[in-house]
């Protein structure tokens, strides 16, 4: 099984950003979690972090007919990107849609989520350890 991580703008400053709302933990701190996990469950996995949108848009085409799923954290493009939207459905990859702070306990602009259109499941809440839940979601399809 091959899984694609993807990470939206400003979460290469995990780590500095915020602490009381991401934690204190790295952008590196969290490849290594994941890793760690797919390493032990023999899943093949990438990571893709940028802070444009056509950037992470290209990433979700190249991943087309080699990928098997995708877990994504599009940070603020959540909230506005079509793009991304039309580019999950056109790879039609399963993907899991991650936030790591709860979403819906924040700003009303972040309740919206064009992503979670073409997300099997959203996880939010949850910390790192989201992450991890959606690397078992598609483990489990
Ligand atoms: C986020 C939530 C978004 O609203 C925000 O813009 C982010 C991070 C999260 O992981 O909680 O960049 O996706």
């Amino acid at each position: 099984m091959k899984l694609l991580v993807i990470n939206g703008p400003n979460l290469n400053m995990l780590g500095v950003r915020e602490p009381g709302i991401y934690g204190s933990g790295t952008y590196d701190d969290l490849c290594a979690l994941i890793r760690d996990k797919c390493e032990a469950e023999g899943i093949d996995v990438e990571f893709y972090q940028s802070n444009h949108e056509g950037d992470l848009v290209d990433r979700i085409q190249a991943a087309f007919g080699n990928t098997d799923g995708i877990v994504i954290n599009p940070g603020a493009y959540t909230h506005t990107s079509v793009a991304l939207l039309d580019a999950l459905k056109a790879v039609r990859i399963p993907a899991v849609e991650v936030h790591i702070s709860d979403v819906d306990a924040r700003e009303e602009f972040r309740q919206i989520s064009y992503v979670a259109l073409a997300a099997v499941k959203t996880i939010k809440g949850r910390g790192f350890q989201g992450y991890l839940d959606a690397v078992d979601v598609l483990k489990s399809l």
